[in-house]
């Protein structure tokens, strides 16, 4: 279906910006470096000073990023990990994908990992625990740190949705001992294909996190550990360091708009909106709103050329391959009613406004 508003269409890119992207491909062809190199360092350093790190190391995907993480903190057989029930399924993958256990925990009424509930689920066994800041909303890292203080357990920051998120002034990502990201295409600042990083406060974790992506060798032929291969292509890394210039006037564009959204549907009874997104923590990833009428809602969009995405239809343990029998009631409830609003830089204000009518048309009363 052709929408008239798409959820995110990034074929939208300014034509200037497609012609820097074309010239950075030509110009990578010409020296025929495609794996490594001066690129990916470069964007590395700029990740780095961005991020406020003593360095970051470019990957793959933010799915590797969060599997090395786990091995590089030495998590794996018999170990349990504390996720939340409600976030992109690589979280819960990669606990599985070492061999450790997810446990998981409810959310709050915003999506994010309940704190308060993580002293009836730790145990003896409790490794680590994966926050995840979903849609780009912060966990409240003091939190956590606070709770895991001089307890033999790792925090693993899943900022995949965060790049561009701060609480207190500091980055997500930095608050625990390492923090994953992910430059998939549809993130705040997306490569032209798969990318990641890893990033720690910790400078004892470069060497193995770089062997770890390479693998497990820093030196050609000098494999000391099991690693995989989970490197940044070079080109995708070109493509960020083009990207990243960007980066500051789009997350402005994406602030002006969300704040379109709380002005024009703050007053409607039937809609909650995404109320962390006040608080300044916001990298304005994704504009989720809640109603019982989602489904209904998501039609009259539909109908009207809008395309709305649900951030996620079902919480990971109720899904096969995680499946406990524990039930969830903010996670299923959010599922139930959660739905993303378009909301990037590339969207006008009109679109925005048109959204915001279309949804004050809908009549919650004669739905069924
Ligand atoms: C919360 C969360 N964690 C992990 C990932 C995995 O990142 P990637 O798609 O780069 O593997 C994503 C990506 O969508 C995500 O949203």
């Amino acid at each position: 279906m052709k929408f008239k508003i798409p959820f995110l269409d990034l074929a939208r890119f300014p034509e200037e910006l497609k012609n820097s992207l074309r010239e950075k491909f030509s110009e990578m062809l010409d020296k025929g470096l495609f794996s490594g190199g001066n690129e990916v360092f470069k964007f590395e350093n700029k990740l780095a000073l961005y991020q406020k790190t003593p360095f970051a190391v470019a990957c793959a995907n933010g799915t590797d990023a969060l599997e090395i993480a786990l091995r590089v903190l030495k998590i794996g057989q018999g170990d349990e990990v504390i996720v939340p029930a409600i976030s992109w399924v690589s979280t819960a993958e990669a606990v599985c994908l070492v061999g450790a256990k997810p446990i998981f925990i409810d959310v709050d009424l915003s999506g994010l990992m309940d704190i308060s509930k993580l002293d009836l689920v730790i145990t003896s066994r409790t490794k680590a625990i994966i926050p995840v800041h979903l849609y780009g909303q912060m966990v409240d890292m003091p939190s956590i740190m606070q709770f895991v203080k001089n307890k033999p357990i790792k925090v693993i920051e899943d900022a995949a949705q965060a790049f561009g998120s701060h609480l207190k002034g500091r980055p997500a990502g930095t608050w625990g001992d390492i923090g994953c990201l992910s430059f998939y295409p549809s993130k705040n600042l997306g490569a032209l294909g798969e990318a990641g990083a890893l990033i720690s406060q910790n400078p004892t974790f470069e060497t193995e996190l770089r062997a770890y992506i390479n693998h497990g060798q820093l030196l050609r032929d000098e494999h000391f550990l099991v690693g995989k291969n989970a490197r940044m292509d070079s080109l995708q890394a070109s493509f960020l360091n083009v990207l990243f210039e960007c980066f500051e006037e789009w997350q402005q564009n994406r602030s002006y708009l969300a704040e379109v959204y709380w002005e024009s549907l703050k007053d409607m009874a039937w809609l909650n909106l995404p109320r962390k997104t006040l608080n300044g923590t916001y990298n304005f990833h994704l504009f989720t709103i809640q109603t019982a009428f989602r489904n209904q809602l998501k039609d009259f969009l539909n109908n009207a050329g809008i395309q709305s995405i649900i951030h996620y239809p079902t919480p990971i343990p109720k899904m096969k391959p995680y499946f406990d029998s524990i039930t969830y009631p903010n996670a299923e409830r959010i599922c139930n009613e959660i739905l993303s609003l378009p909301l990037n830089p590339w969207l006008t204000e009109n679109e925005v406004n048109y959204i915001c009518e279309v949804i004050k048309k809908f009549n919650p009363n004669l739905s069924s």
